[in-house]
């Protein structure tokens, strides 16, 4: 079978405008719990950003909070992601929930999260993640593997007492959202669409888009 001939049907409940309400936030906090019932990985979501002069780049990284202020992540301040967020804040993010056939994509401007909410995640984190963070100056070219596992090492050896602070070069985003657009997949590619835009008065409007 070819690569063209794989495909499924997608089968999920309708998404009215009625059920959908007026609220992205609400909408997005019923899909999420969905998600969570039913996804390994309900937390994974893509990260788009862009050069100033528009050459895209994607990757994936870990929704760690969510209220109506934004989407929060948290990643290197010196990774590619970063720096393209230093010269270009506007990025989108998009969940694909496959157990019920759903993509949900954020669009909106990304900023630096307070330092005192990172400092407050940090250490939350188990030990070796947070002594992952000194062994990995990410998106650098490594000359091996053996280097990484050696540099974890030597941070291992200076954090022997268990105190690892966070590093001023990591920390967390938030995505401040001014379009959501919620998509669940039908049958015969009749999928449902609705997008919510933030307007000048602070509220939202919510429209149907063809699939
Ligand atoms: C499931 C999954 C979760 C990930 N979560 C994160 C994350 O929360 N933060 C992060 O910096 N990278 C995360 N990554 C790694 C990123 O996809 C990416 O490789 C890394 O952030 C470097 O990206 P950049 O070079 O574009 O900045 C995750 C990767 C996968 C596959």
């Amino acid at each position: 079978m070819s690569i063209g001939d794989l495909r499924r049907d997608y089968r999920g409940a309708p998404l009215f405008e009625d059920d959908a309400g007026e609220d992205p936030h609400a909408l997005f906090e019923r899909w999420f719990a969905d998600a969570r019932a039913q996804e390994p990985d309900p937390t994974a979501m893509a990260l788009a950003t862009a050069t100033p002069d528009g050459r895209p780049s994607v990757r994936t990284v870990l929704l760690k909070d969510v209220d109506r202020q934004g989407y929060v992540f948290f990643t290197n301040y010196d990774s590619r992601k970063s720096r393209e967020l230093a010269h270009n804040p506007f990025g989108s993010l998009l969940f694909y929930w496959r157990s019920a056939d759903r993509q949900v994509r954020i669009d909106g401007r990304i900023t630096r999260i307070a330092d005192a909410e990172s400092d407050a995640y940090f250490v939350s984190r188990p030990l070796e993640s947070r002594i992952g963070v000194y062994a990995s100056r990410q998106s650098a070219v490594l000359d091996s593997r053996e280097t990484l596992d050696r540099l974890y090492e030597e941070a291992a050896a200076r954090f022997a007492d268990g105190q690892v602070p966070r590093p001023s070069w990591w920390g967390g985003f938030r995505l401040v959202p001014d379009e959501v657009e919620f998509w669940q997949g039908r049958l015969h590619r009749l999928h449902d669409r609705l997008r919510y835009t933030r307007t000048d008065a602070g509220r939202w409007r919510r429209e149907r888009l063809a699939p």
